[in-house]
């Protein structure tokens, strides 16, 4: 009798995707609400024998845990991003990579735009206010921020979610610029059919003139640490900076730095560096007047969620049966 395959799975991610799984494979699942350790995932795929592994963006993939099980044949994260996975050492051993690309765009323009609403009209400073019994009266100047309609949007990287993001700048009658690597007409023509006119600037030149920054760039060896000191130094002491992609791209001490002498007004960080982010961080002194943190939920969508749940269960079915992955991180970053 053949064996069933075994799949190892780091957390226990929606049940849509478990019960897909459990329906062709043995699923052991680590229940705890923390990651557990790479030792942990070592021994585990090993004492297993595992032929799929179903990871999170907080575990290290790396050549220890690719050679941990002998039958491993595919690795699938419940993200799109993949800089917590040694690629190249999965592609020298022959192991698929499978991710959720496409399906959280939207969910995570829209929780920027969430971050970028909130430091603008300071919703946090403003429930912390009330529940804090400080609202005696109406206000004339009581917690004014800018106006985002008629703004300037910049755009860090416009891939899927910038593009995703740019488009929401439609309803708010914004000036959008963008910069990256290079100019992308087709990502242009697509905004422009929404109404949005997106302009190609170099990143210097963004950064000196919009009202809003929001970074959508994947994490590489060239975009962390990113926006820096002399970046910051550039922006406007108005300008408010939005990060949804990693903690990495932005220098956090430069960052706090910033924050504390006023050459940026606010920041809004759903990823951070050091993530999480402990409450006794030195960053936490901005917090509400000057930063807004949530705990990395930008695809953090019920449907969403679900939808990536499906993913990684098919990507790990195309895996074990030596299939073509539906979203491969290998075939996306040009080793397959
Ligand atoms: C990802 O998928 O890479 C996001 O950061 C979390 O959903």
């Amino acid at each position: 009798m053949t064996e069933i395959p075994t799949v190892y799975v780091t957390r226990s991610i929606p049940e849509i995707g478990l019960k897909r799984l459990r329906e062709r494979y043995e699923v052991v699942i680590w229940e705890e609400k923390l990651p557990p350790t790479k030792d942990h995932i070592v021994s585990r795929l090993a004492e297993l024998d595992a032929e799929g592994l179903v990871c999170l963006l907080s575990d290290q993939v790396d050549a220890e845990v690719l050679d941990a099980s002998p039958d491993l044949s595919v690795v699938s994260t419940f993200s799109v991003g993949y800089d917590h996975i040694d690629l190249d050492a999965a592609a020298e051993r022959g192991i698929a990579v499978g991710h959720t690309p496409g399906v959280l765009t939207e969910t995570t323009a829209d929780l920027a735009w969430a971050l970028l609403m909130t430091c603008a009209r300071r919703t946090v400073e403003g429930h912390a206010y009330v529940a804090a019994d400080e609202w005696e009266t109406w206000g004339p100047t009581l917690l004014t921020g800018p106006d985002v309609h008629g703004a300037t949007l910049g755009i860090v990287g416009l891939g899927n979610i910038g593009t995703a993001t740019a488009k929401r700048a439609a309803g708010f009658e914004m000036e959008v610029r963008y910069s990256g690597r290079s100019r992308k007409p087709e990502r242009e023509d697509e905004l422009a059919e929404v109404g949005v006119e997106a302009t190609y600037v170099e990143r210097d030149e963004l950064l000196a003139e919009c009202d809003f920054v929001s970074l959508h760039v994947p994490l590489t060896g060239a975009t962390a640490g990113l926006i820096g000191e002399s970046e910051l130094e550039l922006m406007s002491e108005d300008a408010i900076l939005i990060n949804t992609s990693r903690g990495e791209v932005i220098d956090t001490d430069a960052l706090d730095a910033a924050l504390a002498t006023g050459e940026i007004a606010r920041a809004g960080l759903d990823v951070t560096d050091p993530e999480p982010l402990p409450s006794d961080h030195p960053l936490f002194r901005h917090a509400p007047e000057r930063l807004v943190v949530t705990p990395h939920i930008g695809s953090a969508s019920i449907g969403t969620r679900n939808q990536m749940a499906e993913m990684v269960a098919a990507c790990t079915e195309a895996g074990i049966e030596g299939e073509s992955l539906p979203h491969s991180a290998l075939r996306d970053a040009g080793l397959e």
